[in-house]
């Protein structure tokens, strides 16, 4: 008898200890970068630690006021993560200085690559030349780090076509090649320390000018002119000043106005704002078409209310899997994939770049590109 149940024993043990290795080796799907075969881990196991200890990564982000970069820090240190790699994940609430420290402390501790999204693309140049004299690989997140030559890839979003997007949408719902106009607009364009704004603006303003030229688009105000139009540090008070001053000047009197070019999100927040003060949205005075980007919570509420017109959607996750692969490439020695060699010059070189597609989402099709993706799950975007 006795043997009988050390038989069944033994049986039992053997079976669970099959069953458990069955479930550790069941891929995580819903981590993208996270598709490595095993014989990927057994050709990265020795680079990924150094000396027996987990490379480090350090990864700094401008903020985390705006949600998107709470959103690609998380991802970023979670398929860092899910690699193999210790991630040093740091926020510098949008002050230069205190980003600044961050990389130098990051580089005290020996990491291995930085990936930064900059606060301002042009106050690196001394601390890359320190990551340089250190051996560490930069990547610039999202943002161009300018006037440095120790910047090794770029990984973003077309961000010229950001601004296309955001133009062609606003052609379109105005009915610009079909209806006679004129449509009153009044432009907004970024910050002006970040390299990704003269690009959203570019972008719009490639669409928009020719109907600006013709006097289909009328601005009132007459500001058109980047530097005239700008919003420093991305601050939705700010653009909600802005939006104030030109309501006060130009609209006072009830004049309609058809259509805001909004570069992103926090200034759309700002300027819609601005409108509610002033009495837009009801009947006979509606909201104008309001652009922006980044799909950020509130924003997307915004525009199931019908306040906000689109967003444009930049999937955070795509862009952190295609900078975890350059991670990667650096750390083995290899050149990482790019599909651009040409459009990105800091000012002291053109750096390689990955471009991930844009998209845009609205009330109608917001459904399809952020839920049934993943990416937000249908509570949070209760009101
Ligand atoms: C990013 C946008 C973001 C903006 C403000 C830009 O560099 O590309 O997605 O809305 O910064 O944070």
């Amino acid at each position: 008898m006795k043997k009988l149940i050390a038989i069944i024993l033994s049986m039992f043990i053997i079976l669970s200890f099959m069953g458990c290795n069955t479930s550790v080796e069941e891929p995580e799907q819903n981590i993208p970068g996270k598709e490595m075969s095993d014989q990927d881990d057994q050709d990265q196991g020795d680079t990924q630690e150094k000396d027996g200890e987990e490379r480090l990564i350090g990864v700094a982000m401008p903020t985390q006021s705006l949600q998107r970069w709470n959103q690609d820090g998380a991802n970023m240190k979670a398929q860092l993560e899910a690699k193999g790699y210790k991630a040093d994940l740091q926020y510098a609430d949008n002050n230069v200085n205190t980003q600044i420290q961050q990389i130098e402390n990051m580089i005290t501790k020996g990491c291995d690559v930085l990936v930064i999204a900059s606060i301002d693309g042009s106050t690196l140049t001394d601390v890359l030349k320190q990551a340089a004299e250190n051996d560490i690989k930069v990547i610039a997140y999202d943002r161009l780090i300018m006037n440095s030559p120790h910047v090794d890839y770029y990984a973003t979003f077309d961000n010229f076509k950001v601004g296309v997007i955001q133009g062609e949408y606003i052609v379109e719902k105005l009915g610009l090649d079909e209806e006679d106009g004129p449509f009153n607009i009044e432009l907004f364009a970024g910050s002006p320390d970040d390299n990704n704004a003269r690009f959203f603006y570019d972008g719009a303003m490639s669409v928009l000018e020719s109907y600006i030229e013709s006097g289909k688009l009328n601005i009132p105000s007459g500001q058109k002119d980047f530097s005239t139009i700008a919003i420093q540090g991305w601050e939705s008070s700010n653009a909600q000043a802005r939006m104030d001053n030109l309501i006060t000047a130009n609209y006072a009197g009830g004049e309609k106005l058809d259509a805001v070019l909004s570069p992103n999100d926090s200034l759309a927040i700002g300027i819609i704002a601005s409108l509610n003060n002033s009495g837009f949205g009801e009947e006979d005075k509606p909201y104008p078409i309001i652009t922006g980007q980044d799909c950020d919570k509130p924003n997307v509420i915004a525009m199931i209310n019908g306040q906000q017109s689109m967003s444009i959607f930049k999937d955070t996750r795509t862009l952190a899997s295609k900078v975890v692969e350059m991670v990667d490439a650096l750390i083995q020695g290899n050149e990482a994939p790019v599909n651009d060699n040409v459009t990105y010059d800091n000012g002291e070189k053109v750096v390689p770049s990955y471009l991930c597609e844009p998209v845009y989402a609205d009330a109608n099709n917001y459904r399809e590109i952020l839920i049934e993706s993943g990416y937000y799950e249908e509570s949070d975007l209760e009101q």
